[in-house]
């Protein structure tokens, strides 16, 4: 048994982390900002992790072993809109868990996006490539990897893409356009962005299993797939039995998106798969997993 803190236990990845380390007998607190993910056998408190105090406090009266942060402001338009909020949020809230962790001599997990990556390469990056992230949110979220490997090098930097699964407090991509489809609606995608879909139950795993090794620094923890939007939305229609020909693909120059994307920011999981002996679940996979586990999650 250990005990694990989840820093935005409440939001997507932040709920398979928690459920799956309850699951393994680990004694759990769970952070929320706005509304908590209910769980039995996990302690909820809300944090906001903008505030060193506040931090501070919460951290050193759990003590916890190992800290997981997966919480962040993910809007990506929503940081182009606020970027002090967001600067707040994804640079100094994860500066004061590191500082904290790095006093408490505890080791910190800390979740990234391929928005760090500008998008131009043409194909999947390595972990040791340069980022140069084109909005808010990827400039944000780089500065909170920056604060967390400054603090201590034995730390984890886990970078994931467009993370999917079933959620009741938010929608996500899948969820989204799984409901549009059984409306009867078309959905207008993407089809020159290509990302990594990552689904959250298994990426959940893999992060638990990495806290407890000896790895550090930067792994990419994504899906294995480099897909476009338009690409993601046939694959749900076919594995939802859902009509494919209300998938219609676009340009981004035809959406309405206050931040601009990278184009192509898939990540290679080469790495992460042979330090862990495991294999990132392509896409089509966590669909069935998805199917198969509707009103059971
Ligand atoms: N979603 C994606 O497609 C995607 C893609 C690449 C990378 N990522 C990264 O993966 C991580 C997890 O993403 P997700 O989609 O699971 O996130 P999410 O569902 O949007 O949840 C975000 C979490 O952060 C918490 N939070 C927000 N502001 C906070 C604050 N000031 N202090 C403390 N907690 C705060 C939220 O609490 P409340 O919900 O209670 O407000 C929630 O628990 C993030 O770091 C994100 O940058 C996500």
């Amino acid at each position: 048994m250990s005990r694990v803190a989840v820093i935005g236990g409440s939001g997507l990845l932040g709920q398979s982390l928690v459920a799956q380390s309850v699951n393994r007998g680990d004694k759990v607190l769970s952070t929320y900002q706005s509304r908590p993910f209910p769980m039995s056998g996990v302690e909820n408190i809300r944090l906001n992790m903008s505030d060193p105090v506040e931090v501070q406090k919460v951290l050193r009266s759990f003590a916890p072993e190992f800290v997981i942060l997966p919480a962040a402001m993910t809007n990506v338009d929503e940081c182009e809109r606020s970027p002090t909020k967001a600067w707040e949020i994804n640079a100094e809230g994860p500066l004061n868990v590191a500082q904290t962790c790095k006093g408490l001599r505890v080791k910190l997990l800390y979740v990234s996006t391929d928005y760090v990556f500008n998008g131009l390469k043409g194909t999947e990056y390595y972990e040791f490539e340069s980022p140069d992230p084109i909005s808010v949110y990827g400039q944000t979220k780089l500065e909170g990897e920056r604060c967390v490997m400054d603090a201590d090098k034995h730390n984890l930097v886990c970078r994931v893409s467009v993370l999917y699964g079933w959620n009741s407090l938010k929608d996500n991509f899948v969820t989204w356009a799984i409901k549009e489809l059984r409306q009867g609606k078309e959905i207008n995608l993407f089809e020159d962005q290509w990302v990594s879909p990552t689904y959250a139950p298994h990426c959940a795993e893999v992060l638990l299993k990495l806290v407890r090794s000896d790895n550090k620094g930067i792994l990419h923890t994504s899906g294995p797939d480099c897909m476009n939007r338009y690409e993601m939305g046939l694959a749900i229609a076919k594995e939802f039995k859902l009509d494919q020909k209300l998938v219609k693909a676009i340009k981004t120059k035809d959406g309405n998106l206050q931040a601009r994307r990278p184009g192509r920011s898939c990540l290679c999981v080469d790495k992460a798969e042979s330090l862990l002996q495991v294999s990132m679940l392509p896409f089509s996979e966590g669909l069935k997993q998805m199917r198969a586990s509707e009103g059971h999650h």
